[in-house]
């Protein structure tokens, strides 16, 4: 009796760490316009935090001669940890930033040789937060998210974009992320 209880109680603990999303911060510095973003959008979901910028993850290659870099062991732990994925990026000549193209074109190495870590990507969720110079995001921004999603099998939970002005968050900004954080959260059914 007492094994089965236990046993139910480190399964609901296991779900609700489950439950529990990362936001990945793809920026080219750690402390900068997203990385602000970043820390408000956390203290609203309690999420955890991954800086692509302390990794060392190179880029695609066809004979995987990055394969020991940290792509592999952190994609490990993401899968295993967590059940949400945000992906948190500036915005770089109208695209994602490079680091975090990176990260998504090395999930082509779990499509051709780490096949088993690419298929437990599916049914995950994932969203986008995108930090900018202002308002304003050109068409098409979202698409490389919202395709990969369907790509991989994820569940789109959407995005917004933000920016910063005169080095603070700008109230119109922090509703938008607050917004965001609530849907999220309803969506995965956390308070
Ligand atoms: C290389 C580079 C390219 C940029 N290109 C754009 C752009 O196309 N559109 C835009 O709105 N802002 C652009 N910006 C401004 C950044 O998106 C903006 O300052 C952002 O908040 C920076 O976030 P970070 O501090 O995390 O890098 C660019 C900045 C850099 C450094």
């Amino acid at each position: 009796m007492t094994f089965e209880l236990s046993t139910l109680t480190l399964r609901f603990k296991y779900n609700n760490m489950k439950n529990k999303g990362v936001i990945i911060l793809g920026s080219a510095r750690s402390n900068g316009n997203t990385y602000e973003i970043v820390s408000f959008l956390q203290k609203n979901t309690g999420f955890d935090c991954i800086d692509l910028k302390t990794k060392n993850i190179g880029g695609f290659d066809y004979e995987f001669q990055n394969k020991e870099d940290d792509f592999l062991p952190l994609l490990r732990d993401i899968v295993q940890k967590y059940d949400t994925i945000i992906f948190a990026t500036p915005v770089y000549w109208y695209a994602m930033s490079g680091i975090l193209k990176h990260f998504f074109d090395r999930i082509s190495d779990c499509l051709i040789s780490e096949k088993e870590l690419g298929r437990q990507l599916r049914g995950k969720n994932m969203g986008m937060v995108s930090c900018g110079s202002g308002p304003e995001l050109k068409t098409g921004f979202t698409m490389p998210f919202v395709e990969s999603a369907h790509y991989l099998g994820m569940h789109y939970l959407g995005d917004i974009h933000t920016w910063l002005e005169n080095d603070g968050i700008p109230e119109r900004v922090k509703d938008i992320v607050l917004v965001f954080s609530e849907e999220v959260k309803i969506k995965l059914k956390i308070s």
